[in-house]
């Protein structure tokens, strides 16, 4: 009995069955020998070791019951769930910085009437380039070093062959833009040989150069959530004619900072190539270029989405790190 009141695990009990009253157990062993004490004593003997077996026994059954009981209770208690606790937190994903700026420009140009179009990122030189005003012996096609397949097809160099593509499907008047990923053969810490941009267009009748340059501001604005100072700078592309560059004002310092990391202390950050579209280009997605002229834009998304989310380094836009895409940089969605 006092081994019995000691164990606490089922095992324990059943070597004490065993030990008791097993096959070779001790209290039948003594049942056994019954036969060897002289009769006069046999049928005493004979009866107190049944009561010590029926007690033995239901005393095994009874700490049997108890043990699996106070199992049963420990483990109630240990799975219990207390519903009125919160939910556990969910990692939740997000969009990559480089796709929330994707979408966030191109709702603000759909908010203008542009749709959004799409070409193929193997391109054909004529594509490329040659409609793009840009003959083989152009000397600009040197600004784009360009990754070349062996049958003389290319990686797109820029979303501009889409201009084209875009002007022969859907004719003038247009409005597109079309984001992507474009190639060029450089790689260094401010350079991948992958990027995205995002082209703009506009084909209508008498379009003034003014329509262009506030569609600018109006899209800088409303991605950087202000209203930033703006500059134009006369530039060169082949496809546009005259060419600008716009500058806005440095997001990090708005120009009060000499040493600021993003805008090296000019005060100013270049984001977009555009123009007017050139008449050869025009007449190259088979619009009359006497009849309707246009505008056209470029922006690197890597790069608005590393000013818009203060992002240094332009490598951590491409490592793919979980931590860093799941960091929620991609803001609501
Ligand atoms: N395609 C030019 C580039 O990649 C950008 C650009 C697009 C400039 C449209 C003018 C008009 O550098």
């Amino acid at each position: 009995m006092e081994s019995l009141n000691a164990i606490t695990a089922l095992q324990e009990l059943d070597e004490l069955r065993v030990k008791y009253t097993g096959k070779k157990g001790e209290l039948t062993l003594l049942l056994r020998s019954l036969g060897k004490l002289p009769k006069e004593l046999r049928k005493d003997a004979g009866q107190e070791l049944n009561t010590l077996r029926d007690e033995i026994e239901s005393k095994l059954e009874q700490t049997g019951r108890k043990i699996r009981d106070d199992e049963n209770e420990r483990q109630e208690k240990a799975q219990r769930i207390d519903v009125t606790l919160p939910a556990k937190g969910r990692t939740a994903g997000a969009f990559h910085p480089v796709m929330q700026t994707m979408h966030d420009i191109a709702n603000i140009m759909q908010g203008l009437g542009y749709s959004v179009a799409s070409g193929p990122e193997k391109e054909e030189e004529f594509y490329n380039f040659e409609c793009l005003n840009m003959p083989s012996w152009h000397p600009a096609r040197d600004m784009q070093d360009t990754f070349y397949f062996p049958d003389g097809t290319l990686l797109r160099t820029h979303t501009s062959p889409v201009q084209i593509r875009a002007m022969l499907q859907y004719g003038a008047p247009l409005r597109i833009v079309c984001p992507g990923k474009v190639y060029r053969r450089d790689n260094d810490p401010t350079h991948s040989p992958m990027f995205n941009q995002m082209e703009g267009l506009l084909v209508d009748k008498d379009v003034p150069f003014s329509v262009m340059k506030g569609t600018m501001t109006e899209m800088m604005n409303a991605f950087f959530g202000r209203s930033l100072k703006s500059r134009f700078r006369a530039s060169y592309f082949p496809f546009t004619e005259p060419s600008m560059e716009l500058d806005i004002e440095c997001v990090e310092c708005s120009g009060h900072d000499e040493h600021c990391r993003v805008c090296h202390g000019t005060g100013w950050l270049e984001v977009a190539g555009m123009g007017m579209v050139h008449p050869n280009v025009i007449r190259a997605g088979k619009i009359d270029p006497d009849k309707y002229n246009g505008f056209a834009f470029g922006i690197g998304l890597d790069r608005m989405a590393m000013l818009k989310y203060g992002i240094s380094d332009l490598r951590l836009l491409f490592d793919g790190s979980v931590s860093y895409l799941l960091s929620g940089l991609g803001g609501e969605n």
